[in-house]
C-alpha cells in the first residue's frame, strides 16, 4: 500500500478538497481510502453526504493511532491511503508525514498563503519525504501569478511544485456539498480533467499498482 499525506498548516488551502478528489479518482482503478485526522472531520462529513461507497473514510483521533490505522488498511487490501490532516496541528501532520510515501501540499498562489508555507516547509524537510506543492484555487488563466508563486516556493522554501495546477473551479464547491467529486459532478468539465491529470501524475510518483484493476475488470 502507498500512502499520501496531504499537509498544510494553513486552513482553507484545499487539503480536504484534494484528499477526497484524489482518493475518489484513485478508487476508480485501485482500492483507496481516506484517513481523516482532522478533528473538524470535514472528509468524514463528506462521506456522510456521499451516503457510503468508495473511497471509505476512516477517522483517526490521535497521532499514536495512525500507524495502526494504516496497517489495518493495508491488511484489508487497500492499495492507497490518503491522509487528510488538520491545520495548526503539528503532531498529527508530523506523524502523517513520517508515515507517508509522498506529501502533497495544497497552496493558494497568494502572498499570505505563500508566506504561510514556511511552517509546512520545515515539517516537510524534517520528514525527508518526496513532497510537492500543488497550486490550488488560483485564477484559471494567469500564468504570471503561478510563475511568481513558483519562484517563492522553489527559491525561498526549496520545495518542488507539481506540474498540475487546480485552479478555482465552481465544480469543487458544487460537488463537495453533494458528497461527490469534481469529476463525478461533471465528467466533461475542466476541473475533472485537472483531477484526472493530477491523479495520473501522482500515481507515477507512487508507482501504484494497477493489479487490482485487472482483477476487478
Ligand atoms: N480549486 C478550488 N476551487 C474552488 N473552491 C475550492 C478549491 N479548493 C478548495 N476550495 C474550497 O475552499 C474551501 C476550503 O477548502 P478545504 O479543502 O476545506 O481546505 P482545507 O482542508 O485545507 O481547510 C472549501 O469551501 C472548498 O470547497
Ligand atoms: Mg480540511
Amino acid at each position: 500500500m502507498q500512502t499520501i499525506a496531504i499537509v498544510s498548516q494553513k486552513g482553507g488551502a484545499g487539503k480536504t478538497t484534494l484528499a477526497v478528489n484524489l482518493a475518489a479518482e484513485a478508487a476508480r482503478s485501485c482500492v483507496s481510502l481516506i484517513i481523516d485526522t482532522d478533528p473538524q472531520a470535514t472528509a468524514s462529513r463528506w462521506a456522510q453526504w456521499r451516503g457510503g461507497g468508495d473511497p471509505e473514510v476512516v477517522d483517526c483521533g490521535a497521532p499514536s493511532l495512525l500507524a495502526g490505522k494504516l496497517a489495518k488498511a493495508a491488511e484489508l487490501g487497500a492499495d492507497l491511503a490518503v491522509i487528510d490532516t488538520p491545520p495548526h496541528a503539528d503532531a498529527m501532520a508530523r506523524q502523517a508525514a513520517r508515515l507517508a510515501d509522498l506529501l502533497l501540499i495544497p497552496c493558494r498562489p497568494r502572498a499570505f498563503d505563500l508566506a504561510a508555507i514556511e511552517a509546512t516547509a520545515e515539517l516537510v524537510r524534517s520528514s525527508r519525504k518526496p513532497a510537492f506543492v500543488v497550486f490550488n484555487a488560483g485564477p484559471p488563466r494567469a500564468p504570471h501569478i503561478y510563475r511568481e508563486a513558483a519562484s517563492v516556493i522553489g527559491g525561498e522554501f526549496g520545495l518542488q511544485i507539481a506540474p498540475v495546477v487546480l485552479p478555482e473551479r465552481a465544480a469543487f464547491h458544487h460537488s463537495a456539498a453533494a458528497g461527490r467529486t469534481a469529476p463525478e459532478h461533471d465528467a466533461q468539465g475542466k476541473a475533472a480533467d485537472e483531477i484526472r491529470a493530477l491523479w495520473a501524475w501522482t500515481r507515477e510518483q507512487l508507482g501504484v499498482s494497477t493489479v487490482t484493476q485487472a482483477v476487478m475488470a
